[in-house]
C-alpha cells in the first residue's frame, strides 16, 4: 500500500522495527517476494515519495493520515497475537503527542471485533495525552490483498470498507480514498467493528468455499462418469455463488486463511459460541491434504522408500511462501511413511530446505525431480507444471504416475499415456477416456 501510493505521487513514510528489513527497503529490495513489487518500490523511491524509517528515527510530524498495517499472527491457541499491533500504537501515539494538528489513525492489520476501540483507542489516549474523535480521529479499514497479486490488488479494490470512531474520521477517509480509488470503487460506511468482523468473515467464507467445493471432488471421486471441474462450473455461473473460489484441490493454506479461520472460531469460543461451520471447514482442509496421500497409497501400495517427487512447494503460485502450506503437511505425511522425496519449486526452494533440512532432495529442474520417481504429486499449479506434457513424465519416471492434486492436466489427453489421478475424478479415468 505504501508503495502503490507513492508511486501516484502521494508523501508516504513507512516505518519498520526491524533495522535490517530497513536498509533492504532503503536500497529498493523488497525483503520477501511480491510480483512487481520491488519493481514499483524502485520507481517510489526514485520518485523521492517514499521515505523509509526504522523505529529509532522520527518520523516526520506531517503526516494526515497514519495507516497501522503490522501483522497480526495467530497464538498457539489459535487467537490472535496483538504485540506487534500494540508496539506499532504506542510509537505513532507518542508522536501524536507531538502534533499540534489533527491527523487521523487507521487499524488496516486484521484484528478481532472491538481491538480497535477497546486496545487501539485506550493505548493512544494514554500515550498522546489527547481524546479521539476531537484531537485525533480514528478508524478500522481492513485489507483484501492477495499474496501473488497484491499490486493489482491494491491498484483495483472491488471494495473498501471503513469502520468510522466517528463521522469526521469516516468523512476523511472516505474523501482520501475517493481521491486514490476514483468514484467507481463502492466504499462502504460502517462501524468499526462490523469492519473487524468483515475481513474475518470474508477469509472464512472463502475457506468454506474450497473446502466445500473438495468435499464434492471427494464425492466425484465415487461416482462414474463424474468430473468436480464440470459440477464447479455448473454452480458457479450462478451468480448467487459465483464462478472464483470453487477449484478443487489438495486445501488451502497460506498466511491467512489458516490464521484467520482459526481466530474466528477461537473468537468465537470465547464468547461462548462454536462456530461450527468454519471448525468443519478447518478439519475438511486438513482431511483434504491425507487425501492426496492416499491416493498415493491407491496406486503404489506402502509407501516405505517409494521415490516420490513433488511439483509445488508454495501455497499457491506466484509467491515463494510456504507458510500452512499444504505441500508441507503432506510432505509430513510422506516422511512418516518413510517415502523418498525429492521435491521441486520455481521459488519456494529456500523456504522449504530451511524447514526440511537434509530429510528430502531438492531438484534443480522438473525434470530432475522427476527422475527415477514412482509417483508425481502436483501440489501447487504454476505455469511452468500446466506446460508438462505426458512424454515429461513417461522418459523421466520410473513409473508415469501422477497424481494432480491441482487439476492442471486434462484428463482425457493425459490418462491415455501416464496413470492420472485427479482430485474430482473417479479413480478409473479409462472407461471415460
Ligand atoms: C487471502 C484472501 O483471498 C484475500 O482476499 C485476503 O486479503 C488475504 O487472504 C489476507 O487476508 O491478507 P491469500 O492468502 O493471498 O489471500 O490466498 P488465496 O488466493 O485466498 O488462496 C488461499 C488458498 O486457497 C491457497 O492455498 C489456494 O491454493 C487455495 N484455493 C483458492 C483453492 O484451493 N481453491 C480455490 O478455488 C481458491
Amino acid at each position: 500500500m505504501a508503495v502503490h501510493l507513492a508511486c501516484r505521487g502521494y508523501q508516504v513514510t513507512g516505518t519498520e522495527t526491524n533495522e535490517s528489513k530497513t536498509e533492504l527497503i532503503r536500497r529498493g529490495k523488497s525483503p520477501f517476494f511480491e510480483s512487481q513489487l520491488e519493481r514499483d518500490l524502485k520507481k517510489a523511491l526514485a520518485m523521492g515519495t517514499l521515505r523509509v524509517c526504522s523505529t529509532r528515527e522520527t518520523s516526520p510530524l506531517d503526516s494526515v493520515i497514519t495507516f497501522i498495517i503490522v501483522g497480526t499472527p495467530s497464538l498457539r491457541d489459535g487467537s490472535v497475537d496483538l504485540t506487534y499491533l500494540k508496539k506499532a500504537v504506542k510509537n505513532c501515539a507518542k508522536r501524536l503527542a507531538e502534533k499540534e494538528d489533527y491527523s487521523l489513525v487507521v487499524v488496516r492489520s486484521t484484528v478481532p471485533p472491538g481491538t480497535t476501540e477497546d486496545v487501539v483507542k485506550p493505548i493512544i489516549e494514554q500515550y498522546s495525552r489527547k481524546k479521539a474523535g476531537t484531537a485525533f480521529g480514528l478508524a478500522m479499514s481492513p485489507e483484501f490483498l492477495r499474496e501473488g497479486s497484491a499490486m493489482h490488488d491494491v491498484a483495483h479494490p472491488d471494495r473498501i470498507l471503513i469502520g468510522e470512531y466517528d463521522r469526521r474520521s469516516g468523512d476523511l477517509l472516505e474523501e482520501f480514498n475517493r481521491k486514490v480509488y476514483g468514484s467507481n470503487t463502492p466504499i462502504i460506511r460502517m462501524r468499526i467493528a462490523s469492519a473487524e468482523l468483515a475481513k474475518y468473515a470474508s477469509n472464512a467464507f472463502l475457506a468454506t468455499k474450497v473446502s466445500f467445493i473438495n468435499q464434492v471432488a471427494n464425492l466425484c471421486e465415487r461416482i462414474k462418469r463424474i468430473d468436480v471441474v464440470e459440477v464447479a462450473r455448473g454452480i458457479g455461473l450462478d451468480p448467487r455463488i459465483g464462478e472464483r473460489f470453487l477449484d478443487a484441490g489438495a486445501g488451502w493454506g497460506g498466511s491467512c486463511l489458516p490464521k484467520d479461520t482459526k481466530a474466528l472460531v477461537t473468537f468465537s469460543r470465547k464468547l461462548g459460541y462454536r462456530f461450527k461451520l468454519v471448525e468443519v471447514a478447518i478439519l475438511v482442509n486438513k482431511l483434504q491434504s491425507r487425501r492426496v496421500v492416499e491416493m498415493a497409497e491407491e496406486e503404489l501400495g506402502s509407501l516405505y522408500e517409494k521415490g516420490i517427487a513433488v511439483l509445488g512447494l508454495s501455497f499457491k503460485p506466484n509467491t515463494d511462501d510456504i507458510r500452512e502450506a499444504t505441500s508441507v503437511r503432506i510432505i509430513r505425511q510422506l516422511l512418516n511413511k518413510k517415502a523418498k522425496l525429492k521435491v521441486y519449486d520455481p521459488l519456494a526452494m529456500e523456504n522449504v530446505r530451511a524447514l526440511f533440512g537434509r530429510r528430502i532432495t531438492y531438484a534443480h529442474t522438473v525434470h530432475d525431480c522427476l527422475k527415477e520417481s514412482e509417483c508425481c504429486l502436483v501440489l501447487t499449479e504454476w505455469d511452468e507444471f500446466k506446460r508438462l506434457k505426458t512424454e515429461d513424465f513417461i522418459t523421466s519416471m520410473k513409473k508415469p504416475i501422477v497424481i494432480d492434486a491441482r487439476r492442471i492436466f486434462d484428463p482425457r489427453r493425459f490418462s491415455k499415456k501416464v496413470r492420472l489421478r485427479s482430485i474430482g475424478l473417479e479413480k478409473y479415468r479409462e472407461e471415460m477416456a
